[in-house]
């Protein structure tokens, strides 16, 4: 194996580890937040909007797992067939989970000063990185393609991070500026970091 093959083995070897990681907490958050929505029990407590609120939860289920499997088929080339397929279901169930989040935070059910502007503003993020992706699959820009989808991916496991940084004591007694400022930070550091990793290489020494 040379140099080269064996650091593309390593990253690919990262790169699972990762998305198996994003799978496993998905998985968690997705029982304690999106399965009460889903199975009707939180149906009372979004009263008129909860037809939204459900189509918003289906069309993220399926951004939360179909992504993660479009990133492992095209990081790993395993079932590579069934990749357009996978990928396509990822961007247009995402478009549904997104386009009602962004409807959502326009309605802004339980009104908090400003939750509804940085959710609205993730929805567009994610919308228009999303379109960034496709338009580069379409155009057979393939490098740039999967950059687009690893953002993308990392737009959606925001959602995660955000619930997961909910559920801490401090963040339950927080006042109402602080969680604003709490969900902006949610899908802001991550995208940051990914675009770190995603350039690293492109700084380096040569
Ligand atoms: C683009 C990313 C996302 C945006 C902008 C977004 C936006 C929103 C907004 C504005 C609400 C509030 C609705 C309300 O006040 O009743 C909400 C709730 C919710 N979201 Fe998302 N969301 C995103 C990603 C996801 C993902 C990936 C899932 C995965 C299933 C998800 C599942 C849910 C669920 C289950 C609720 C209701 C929570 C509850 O019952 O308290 N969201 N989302």
């Amino acid at each position: 194996m040379t140099n080269v093959e064996m650091r593309r083995a390593d990253g690919n070897r990262r790169g699972v580890a990762l998305i198996a990681l994003a799978v496993l907490s998905a998985s968690v958050i997705w029982w304690l937040i999106a399965l009460p929505v889903l199975g009707g029990q939180k149906a009372a407590a979004h009263a008129r909007h909860y037809p939204h609120v459900y189509a918003h939860a289906l069309g993220g289920t399926g951004m939360l797992f179909l992504g993660a499997a479009a990133l492992y088929v095209g990081l790993t080339r395993r079932f590579f067939r069934w990749h357009r397929w996978i990928g396509g279901l990822y961007l247009g169930l995402g478009a549904l989970g997104a386009g009602m989040g962004l409807a959502l935070s326009i309605m802004s059910p339980h009104p908090l000063p400003g939750v509804g502007v940085a959710t609205g503003v993730l929805a567009l993020a994610w919308l228009a990185v999303a379109a960034m992706a496709w338009r580069a699959a379409h155009n057979k820009r393939f490098d740039s393609h999967r950059e687009w989808m690893v953002r993308s991916y990392v737009l959606t496991w925001t959602f995660v991070f955000c619930r997961m940084v909910m559920q801490m004591p401090a963040a339950i007694a927080a006042s109402p500026d602080v969680i604003v400022a709490i969900i902006w930070a949610s899908w802001i550091t991550p995208l940051l970091g990914c675009e770190i990793a995603l350039q690293w290489r492109a700084g380096a020494r040569v």
